[in-house]
């Protein structure tokens, strides 16, 4: 018995050295960690069960089954992130660089089928040259074994990629699809054809990092939602990102005890300029009303003019979604709109409630904007509001102006409660612009144009630019304090915890794709 123990023992070693040892340096000297190492930091401490360690290909092509690892570039397995059951796989980039074979793709799917059955999230860390090239199609079969368990799982258990090294071609679009991406400075990339492709088809000279780096993706492109200094980094965003969500769609987010106090805050009232034109950072107003340093944004660096992320409200995980006035004035544009729907659906799917900071001038002007589709880009957004069941709150603080003010999770696509700031100012435009055209002709008839047009605009202010209109009607719930939100939040959505919406039955909607 002891010999076969030993066998066993054996085996377990060389499984833990990957590639074998100058493989691991390499990786290490590249400013990497290994598979495992990056497992080791991600689990509670000891927790980590290893599906599949003994696993290899069954090519037998070019040689290749000469050469065997134990594995097959992937580590899979289970075991805690914060004492709460994760579904892990790890490419080994020190087995053929990490490459897809047939039996890495079975083990992937494997423990995604089990996160799918126990109702716990799928951590994927991708380090990864592609399709394993000696096995051909078989491979790219894995890949689309994959896709279609990722499409399967989404809305269901929670899916985050972390991309630690390569990630190109066809292997993209498993990130892709699941419901964040995270990406680590300077040492991984993204993109569907690399640079010498790129300069053969189109002669663009680009590096792989200006092509597909996380900077090109968390400002440019929106791929990443992330874009960590190392993969520590990326590991502990992983972890927090983790601390707001439910492990399965049946779930609500785990809830942090807290006692209420006093839940004023004075500074709010002082926040906002007083001229209507000055910008300010919404990101201020989150930070008062959500519990301190509570608040994680997403997709920080793109669609600025958007602000969106998780926090808590005593305790309870929401997802905030804000215009920024102090980025192009808080507009919404094609990007931001994307950037806000697709958050919001995340937060739908998984009963994260949702709470709106509304500053918004309207849709961003242009040719650009309209002939890159703000027509659709923009009902996104609406669709994702409307269709959205979880508990829904809005705070309008200053401008909502024309349609964005419907867009904008108004009462009128479900919201379910809609407050308003005293300097909130809900019309179909602003003063200037309304007074312009209701009043043209009195205007230019004018003895002095100029002197109208501001007698004019003050008019079309005091009736509009103020949200009583709005709460005459009760598309404004409540006018409050500033100061008073966090504690009128905390109510609300306390009032709001059981909502239950019963949906048409159908299929499945159609968002304007
Ligand atoms: N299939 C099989 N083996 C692969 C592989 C793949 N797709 N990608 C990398 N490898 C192997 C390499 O042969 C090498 O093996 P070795 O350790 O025995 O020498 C090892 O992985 C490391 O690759 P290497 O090229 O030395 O690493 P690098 O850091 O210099 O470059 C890549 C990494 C990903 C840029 C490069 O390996 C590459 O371009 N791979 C092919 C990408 C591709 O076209 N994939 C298929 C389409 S999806």
């Amino acid at each position: 018995m002891n010999n076969k123990i030993q066998i066993l023992k054996d085996k377990i070693e060389e499984a833990h050295l990957g590639g074998g040892q100058a493989r691991i340096d390499s990786q290490h000297k590249k400013g990497k960690l290994t598979a495992r190492e990056r497992i080791h930091f991600l689990m509670d401490e000891g927790s980590f069960e290893e599906i599949g360690m003994l696993v290899t290909h069954r090519s037998t092509d070019f040689g290749m089954e000469r050469e065997k690892y134990l594995g097959d570039g992937v580590i899979t397995g289970y075991g805690t992130v914060n004492g709460r059951l994760t579904y892990v796989f790890s490419q080994d980039f020190t087995v053929f660089g990490g490459s897809l074979s047939e039996t890495h793709a079975e083990k992937i799917c494997k423990i995604m089928d089990m996160a799918m059955k126990n109702g716990a999230p799928i951590i994927g860390l991708n380090d990864s040259g592609g399709a394993r090239i000696q096995e051909g199609v078989v491979s790219l079969g894995g890949y689309a074994d994959i896709f279609y368990r990722n499409v399967q799982a989404s809305g269901v258990v929670p899916q985050f990629s972390a991309i630690m090294g390569p990630c190109a071609g066809g292997a993209v679009y498993s990130p892709a699809i699941t419901d964040f991406i995270l990406m680590v400075e300077n040492t991984s990339y993204m993109f569907v054809t690399g640079p010498n492709v790129v300069k053969t088809v189109t002669h663009e000279e680009v590096s792989s990092e200006e092509l597909g780096g996380a900077s090109t993706h968390a400002t440019k492109s929106g791929v990443t939602h992330f874009a960590c200094a190392n993969e520590i980094d990326a590991i502990n965003h992983v972890k927090k990102l983790l601390s707001y969500v439910p492990q399965n769609c049946e779930e609500t987010p785990p809830a942090i005890a807290y006692d209420l106090g006093n839940e004023e805050r004075a500074g709010l009232n002082e926040l906002l300029p007083s001229n209507a034109n000055q910008p300010y950072d919404i990101r201020e107003v989150i930070a008062q009303v959500a519990d301190d340093d509570s608040f994680m944004e997403v997709h920080a660096a793109y669609a600025e003019n958007i602000v969106v992320g998780f926090a808590r409200l005593a305790g309870l995980s929401i997802g905030v979604v804000a215009n920024q006035p102090a980025y192009l004035a808080g507009v919404l544009d094609n990007n931001a709109s994307v950037k806000a729907a697709r958050f919001v659906r995340f937060c739908d799917c998984f009963n994260i409630p949702l709470l709106v900071f509304e500053d918004v001038p309207g849709f961003l002007p242009g040719t650009d904007q309209e002939w890159n589709g703000i027509i659709n880009n923009g009902a996104k957004l609406l669709y994702a509001f409307s269709e959205a069941t979880v508990p829904r709150i809005t705070v309008i603080t200053r401008k909502a102006y024309g349609g964005a003010y419907d867009v904008m999770n108004s009462k009128h696509i479900g919201a379910d409660m809609n407050y308003a700031w005293p300097s909130a100012e809900i019309a179909v435009m602003g003063a200037k612009g309304a007074a312009e055209i209701i009043f043209k002709r009195e205007i230019t008839a004018a003895e002095n144009p100029e002197e109208k047009w501001l007698e004019k605009e003050k008019l079309y202010s005091d009736i509009f630019a103020n949200p009583y209109r709005a709460a005459e009607r009760g598309f404004v719930d409540e006018v409050i304090e500033p100061s008073k939100t966090r504690e009128k939040l905390i109510k609300a959505f306390k009032m709001l915890e059981n909502k239950v919406v019963n949906t048409p039955r159908k299929k499945h909607g159609n968002i304007p794709l």
